[in-house]
């Protein structure tokens, strides 16, 4: 048979780098940092092998580590001295994250993102005001909550959508008044971008950008977050405010509606189960494209390291090119440090 069309040609080392179509680099990367306030040392994630939960005054030697590797920015994630009811200690101008933003953005020159939810802030777990429903079935369950997808799973509203977008907004100027240089709003909260797009602005922040969880899917791959984060719910889950998994055109409709509301950069997560939301937010919008490779991502392949079953750095490292393969320009990953000096 006559070969004319032979693509191993160009798979050859020497070629093979001139014809690759997609490339990593560290400053696409950015490094999640968890940041407790109930710390006095640094306490290892179980399920998130190298990672660790730092004290507040371990936050900028954790940032200085991860500039160190050649990543530029981090996403800060707190986890807070207290919680209520309302989760006012996201919003506090003495609180966890403000406090640790203060401090990086005065000794590090990183790039300082912030996640604006209330979860991790709540005595509930969930990210918002709560129903007076929800309410209810929450005191019900008194001292002992239930585990997530327990008790009152599924049976409607657990969240106040209109209610919850002022204490976002109030959460992402007091990011912005510390010195953030971009705020993250995760709570997939109806006109949660506009919401904190005009509070910025009336406070004077016009120039910060807003990067929004645009696509967000109620998760089973968040579990070793909730962990390290503290931020699982303490009855019930999110369906109702975070995407189905099952929908792709509906993650059209959620990025569009957070461009008019003025998100500058569009995030989809997870990333890797919904590469094809990806493909579809780039080729529908202009704007960046975030793609959040997320927790349990990161532990599965560490997991079947362990075991032998593969290696987890090229297993990474291949996640990664998929992810920016499919059309994300930034992506927010736990390998981010690992990586990056192998970039
Ligand atoms: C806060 C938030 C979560 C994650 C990022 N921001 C948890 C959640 O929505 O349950 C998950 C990140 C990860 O799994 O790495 N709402």
């Amino acid at each position: 048979m006559e070969q004319t069309r032979r693509p191993r040609r160009l798979r050859r080392d020497g070629v093979r780098g001139l014809v690759s179509e997609t490339s990593l680099d560290p400053s696409d990367l950015i490094a999640p940092v968890f940041v407790d306030a109930t710390a006095e040392e640094r306490v290892a994630i179980e399920s998130m092998p190298g990672h660790e939960r730092v004290p507040l005054s371990e936050a900028v030697a954790r940032v200085e580590e991860v500039l160190a590797t050649g990543v530029e920015a981090v996403m800060v994630f707190g986890i807070p001295e207290s919680k209520d009811e309302r989760g006012s200690r996201a919003w506090a101008s003495d609180g966890v994250v403000q406090e640790a933003v203060r401090r990086i953005t005065a000794e590090t020159d990183a790039y300082v993102i912030t996640d604006v939810c209330l979860c991790e802030y709540t005595e509930h777990g969930h990210c918002g005001v709560l129903t007076s429903d929800a309410r209810e079935r929450w005191e019900a369950l008194g001292s002992d909550p239930s585990p997530e997808g327990d008790a009152g799973a599924g049976e409607g509203l657990t969240v106040q959508n209109d209610e919850t977008l002022e204490l976002l907004a109030r959460t992402a100027v007091s990011h912005a008044e510390a010195g953030a240089d971009m705020v993250a709003p995760s709570a997939m909260a109806d006109g949660q971008v506009g919401a904190i797009r005009g509070a910025l602005d009336d406070a004077g922040y016009g120039d910060l950008p807003v990067m929004a969880y645009a696509v967000k899917y109620e998760s089973a791959f968040y579990g070793p977050f909730r962990d390290a984060a503290d931020g699982a719910p303490s009855f019930g889950d999110r369906r109702h405010y975070q995407m189905d998994p099952a929908n792709r055109r509906e993650a059209m409709t959620e990025a569009g509606l957070d461009v008019e509301e003025g998100a500058d950069v569009l995030m989809v997560k997870p990333a890797l189960p919904y590469l094809d939301v990806v493909a579809d937010v780039r080729r529908e919008f202009d704007l960046p494209v975030a793609a959040y490779n997320v927790s349990g991502e990161y532990a599965m392949l560490h997991a079947a390291d362990e075991k032998g079953w593969l290696d987890v750095e090229a297993a990474a490292h291949e996640s990664l090119l998929s992810i920016k393969r499919a059309g994300a320009d930034l992506i927010l990953t736990y390998f981010a440090e690992d990586l990056a000096p192998r970039l």
